[in-house]
């Protein structure tokens, strides 16, 4: 029997949903005789339904481009603002699943969509995940597609800002996205060579970066390069963060639970992305000037690096064949050299954040490199 499918891609887009989309349809259709459809822009689309047939003609030509055919957006099932108002569309979404006989659902996204694809999981719908974001922060799979593009845009970035910096004697300071992991930061750092690498996961102390620069100087270097993830924070902002979570934790009055927990998103929200502050600190503290590069969503743009291509198409495969079987409530994982289905309960709500004993981390302290703590 025909089995039909539908695909949608969420969240944020990432260089390789193109590749992924075309690696389901094309082994859904050609070796496994199954029909496709696409929802447009992500969970909106499947509860307006908006679709768009993926024909072997939609599929061609696409491998190589950015972004997502299918559009996206960051709308959750369960929360979904209709009118000025969130509204749980749940059943919407079920209703549309059915009205297009599907016998499974493929969202590809982070992390936020895995949750909203368990939460459909858990409410009857036969739901199939692919991991994506260039943050790299899902847990379960080695890796994200998306991750090695962007990877690549922030290290050339960071290349053509060393002959800036080393021209002008200046400070650089690169922004690097990620969301709350250090993983692109890190990587890119790393990769290009950055004196300073800043990450959410490893809370900095301002003074002892200034005396790194500042150590550089002494030693006849006049310029440095600072990667810095977009959610990194200073030591004093996580205790801040640290006292109220413990507060949160210890209130038992809801009310006041519920003031709490603002004020901790709101000082979360202060805290991202700080970095023109950051600058500003270390100009004060070194005398050197400085100067910020944020490099936003250029990291997410243009086209997919050849890993890119080759771990979505992988993944979008064995998606597939999993349909194939019947595997559903799980999201197809890369391990190694194989392709695995992971149960989502297994996953969701757990960010892959860099480990302190990660080789990267160990290599960066190897060579010098300030990460911000002793
Ligand atoms: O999750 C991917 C990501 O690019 C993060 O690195 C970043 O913090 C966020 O999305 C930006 O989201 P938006 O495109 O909605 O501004």
């Amino acid at each position: 029997m025909t089995k039909y499918i539908g695909v949608l891609t969420a969240g944020g887009d990432s260089p390789g949903l193109n590749a992924a989309i075309r690696g389901i349809g094309k082994t859904a259709q050609g070796l496994y005789g199954m029909e496709v459809i696409g929802f447009r822009d992500g969970f909106r689309g499947l509860m307006e339904n908006r679709t768009i047939r993926l024909d072997g003609n939609a599929l061609s030509g696409i491998l190589t481009i950015g972004g997502t055919i299918l559009g996206t957006s960051r709308d959750k099932p369960n929360k979904m603002l209709i009118g000025g108002k969130k509204m749980d569309m749940t059943s919407v979404i079920a209703e549309n699943y059915h009205k297009h006989h599907l016998d499974a659902l493929v969202c590809i996204g982070g992390g936020g969509t895995q949750k909203n694809a368990y939460h459909l999981w858990k409410n009857g719908l036969n739901v199939i995940t692919l991991p994506k974001t260039i943050d790299n922060d899902i847990s379960g799979t080695d890796s994200t597609f998306g991750f090695d593009t962007a990877l690549g845009v922030a290290v050339e970035a960071i290349d053509r800002l060393h002959s800036t910096a080393h021209s002008h004697h200046r400070i650089i300071i690169c922004e690097i996205m990620g969301h709350n992991s250090g993983w692109l930061a890190l990587g890119a750092g790393l990769s290009g060579g950055a004196d300073v690498i800043l990450i959410p996961e490893i809370p900095y102390d301002i003074e002892l970066v200034a005396e790194s620069i500042l150590n550089r100087r002494r030693a006849g270097k006049h310029f440095s390069i600072v990667a810095v993830a977009e959610g990194a924070i200073s030591i004093e902002e996580k205790k801040k963060m640290d006292i109220l979570e413990n507060r949160i934790e210890k209130t038992e009055d809801k009310e006041k639970k519920k003031k709490l927990s603002k004020e901790l998103e709101q000082f979360k929200a202060n805290a991202f992305g700080n970095t023109m502050q950051l600058a500003k600190e270390l100009e004060k503290l070194t005398m050197v000037e400085s100067r910020v590069t944020i490099l936003g969503h250029l990291q997410r743009g243009g086209i997919p690096s050849a890993y890119d291509r080759l771990l979505a198409t992988r993944l979008g495969t064995a998606c597939a064949k999993l349909i194939d079987q019947g595997q559903y409530g799980v999201m197809v994982a890369a391990r190694g050299e194989a392709t695995v289905p992971v149960l989502l309960e297994q996953i969701v709500g757990k960010k892959k954040l860099v480990p302190f004993d990660h080789p990267w981390i160990e290599s960066a302290r190897n060579l010098g490199t300030c990460l911000g703590n002793k």
